[in-house]
């Protein structure tokens, strides 16, 4: 397994270029079952968990080309199974996404249900249930979702917690249903609305996608069609904590600035000083050590879980006390005890972490458990004193293109030992 290994104490400086969204990359290639000619995707990021769909796709007898210029063509007309094994699901949660689209578009559809994860037990039931509604005949067995259906009719569904891609599964079932579906309580995330604007691309009548009420009136078919998936919010605000932590000052490019108010909002109060552009953002800490924040994670527009564990990195280091409040998954603090190896000086309480922050973390062995918990070991490793080796790093190359070229860039002293 390979291993990063970075040495701490340079404040990072300089540019980066942020990749697509790899929760727009994942639904949107999901939905390009959905089409009866090919969907032409660019933008995409090259990370695991894409590799991981596309295999899925190809395993089903789906085409998929890369051009020269990275963008992905694919072509769902020689599909073959309708079929997710668990050996793929049990690396990738996102490969329920293709629930939805086999179901509305083949009447079929085979899915391993996803096990547990690292960060809380992440039911699916919200997904079964809507198609359900939705007149999908669905059984459970085996550890697979059996689910049939001869074409679905439009529902009115309310979602009793707001799920991301629990929204997306439905809004993509939607489009070839017969009737009207109503999402209400439905994510605002904005890769819903990339996933949306793909669809509408594709020829589905879909309206609200952004707001807690999603409106789509079923079509009969879908054309192939071209999209360019966003930029990644999660990345870019972590290469802005990066800058932060260590007391630098990035420039993040090719990101959009207006999906991350919350996160940045934060980063003001951490001391942060920042610019903003229309597609760049550039954090200067001027060389200060950054303010305890508090932070509490909720679904968009609010603080993301997915940028929870950065921060508790951050406040690990940072004047004051700061306290993260986790609501989305009951089980978010993995990194915790790894950040605790390093010398950080954390109690969790029930759902709250406090963080009492210490001058300087030291380096030490650590492991990733999860995406976002592995870029918090990396952002504590950037300061950390000596060298801090962070085993399991696959968990990483999930959702980070290619980070230790990206951080080098920026001045880091950060290397892959392939194991
Ligand atoms: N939930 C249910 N029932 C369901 C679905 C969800 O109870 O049927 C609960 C979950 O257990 C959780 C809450 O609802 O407590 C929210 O989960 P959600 O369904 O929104 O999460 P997700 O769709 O599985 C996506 C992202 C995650 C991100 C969350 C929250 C993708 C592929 N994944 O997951 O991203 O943390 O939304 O924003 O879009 C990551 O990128 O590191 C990552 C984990």
């Amino acid at each position: 397994m390979d291993k990063l290994i970075i040495t701490g104490g340079q404040p990072l400086r300089g540019e980066v270029r942020i990749s697509g969204a790899k929760n727009a990359a994942l639904p949107i290639l999901a939905a390009t079952l959905l089409a009866d000619g090919p969907v032409t995707i660019s933008n995409i990021p090259h990370l695991r968990d894409v590799t991981t769909t596309m295999e899925l796709l190809g395993r089903m007898g789906v085409e998929l080309v890369v051009d020269e210029r990275m963008r992905i063509k694919v072509n769902s007309a020689s599909i073959r199974k309708f079929f997710a094994p668990y050996e793929l699901v049990k690396t990738m949660r996102a490969s329920i996404l293709v629930l939805g689209p086999l179901l509305a578009r083949y009447g079929r559809a085979v899915v391993s249900l996803p096990g547990g994860c690292a960060i809380g037990s992440r039911p699916v039931d919200l997904h079964i249930q809507g198609l359900a509604k939705m007149g999908a005949d669905i059984r459970v067995e085996g550890g697979y979702i059996h689910a049939r259906a001869k074409r679905l009719r439009g529902a009115r569904l309310f979602l009793d917690t707001v799920t991301v891609t629990g929204t997306e599964n439905l809004m993509m079932a939607a489009t070839l249903a017969d009737g009207t579906t109503v999402i209400e309580n439905a994510a605002r995330e904005p890769e819903v609305v990339d996933l949306a604007q793909c669809l509408v691309a594709m020829g589905a009548r879909l309206t609200g996608a952004g707001t807690d009420v999603i409106e789509i009136e079923g079509v009969a078919s879908l054309s192939g069609a071209q999209y360019e998936v966003l930029p990644d919010r999660i990345e870019s605000a972590t290469y802005l904590v990066a800058a932060a932590i260590t007391g630098g000052c990035v420039r993040v490019k090719c990101t959009r600035p207006s999906l991350l108010e919350a996160v940045l909002e934060k980063l003001i109060e951490a001391g942060a000083v920042l610019d903003i552009g229309d597609d760049w953002i550039e954090l200067d800490m001027r060389g200060q050590r950054p303010h305890a924040v508090a932070v509490c994670t909720s679904p968009f527009p609010a603080f993301p879980t997915d940028m929870q564990a950065q921060f508790t990195a951050l406040n690990a280091t940072a004047e004051g006390v700061g306290i993260i409040t986790e609501t989305v998954f009951e089980n978010r603090f993995m990194h915790v005890d790894e950040l605790r190896r390093m010398g950080a000086d954390i109690t969790v309480k029930g759902n709250t972490a406090i963080i009492n922050g210490i001058e300087k973390l030291t380096a030490a062995p650590v492991m990733a458990t999860d995406l976002r918990a592995s870029a918090s070991l990396v952002l504590a490793g950037l300061v950390a004193e000596g060298d801090t080796v962070v085993d399991r790093i696959y968990h990483i190359d999930r959702g980070y293109q290619c980070i230790e070229e990206k951080l080098r860039q920026l001045g880091a002293r950060i290397q892959r030992i392939p194991g």
